[in-house]
């Protein structure tokens, strides 16, 4: 339900995206949730000031950073991800910059989400590690498209659940790849879990992803799927920095 409202929303805005991937500046999505308004300079707040604090010093070291803090009800589970093909020190710009702004963008909710290009952060009052989210799934698409859709989308389709299944036995839980279409187009992919999940749950995180392209980017030369637990994104071009 959410999904497909997010999706017809932000048809209209995937020319501005894609404009504010090119400057790097302000965040793809945000979402504001949580059933209740924490009192300011409260316990709750002092909580998840430590948390930001814990994830922008742990997260850039491997791309990856959980932390829980305090007790229930006042309890804070946040984590961090950044694309597994930044560096620590893009990492850490992102994850500093995330943990910022969402503090401005959703200045008193017990739970929040934010994605840029290069990181996730998220944080709940209720512990959600292990578990996947399906709150949010975010689509973006290259506009151009392909020139034969069902071959393409058949192979893009390919490509990415082979790196769905590598990303979910790998302990960084990525993983980068393309495929040679055999024409002159090559298509480059990406998955990644955040690594609360199992491999099973990865791997089930991702292939409900891959699910979505036909709705998300059927036929289309590039496309995201960015849900609060896994993402999925390939292009005609090679994106992935290393
Ligand atoms: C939270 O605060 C906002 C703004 O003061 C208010 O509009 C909203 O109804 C409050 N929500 C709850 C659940 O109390
Ligand atoms: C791609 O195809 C769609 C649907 O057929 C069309 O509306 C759109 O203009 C095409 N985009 C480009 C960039 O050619």
């Amino acid at each position: 339900m959410l999904s497909s409202r997010f999706t017809s929303s932000l048809y209209l805005l995937s020319f501005a995206v894609l404009l504010q991937i090119v400057l790097g500046v302000d965040p793809l999505f945000h979402s504001c949730s949580g059933n209740e308004n924490f009192t300011a300079n409260g316990p709750y707040e002092t909580n998840l000031n430590k948390l930001m604090g814990n994830l922008y010093y742990t997260t850039p070291a491997t791309g990856f950073g959980l932390s829980s803090i305090g007790q229930s009800p006042n309890q804070v589970n946040g984590l961090a991800l950044c694309r597994g093909d930044v560096s620590s020190t893009d990492c850490k710009t992102c994850v500093v910059e995330a943990s910022s702004e969402i503090l401005k963008l959703c200045p008193q909710n017990s739970a929040a989400i934010i994605i840029y290009d290069y990181c996730l952060l998220k944080y709940s009052n209720e512990y959600f590690f292990g578990k996947i989210d399906n709150s949010i799934n975010f689509f973006m698409w290259n506009t151009q498209n392909a020139s034969d859709p069902m071959s393409f989308n058949q192979q893009t389709k390919g490509l990415l659940s082979l790196l769905a299944n590598e990303a979910s036995i790998t302990p960084k839980m990525y993983a980068a790849g393309e495929l040679d279409t055999g024409g002159s187009v090559k298509i480059y992919g990406m998955a990644q879990c955040t690594r609360d999940l199992s491999s099973s749950d990865c791997k089930n995180c991702l292939d409900g992803l891959i699910g979505d392209l036909p709705s998300c980017c059927d036929g289309k030369l590039g496309g995201r799927v960015i849900g609060g637990s896994c993402n999925i994104i390939y292009e005609t071009y090679s994106f992935i920095s290393d």
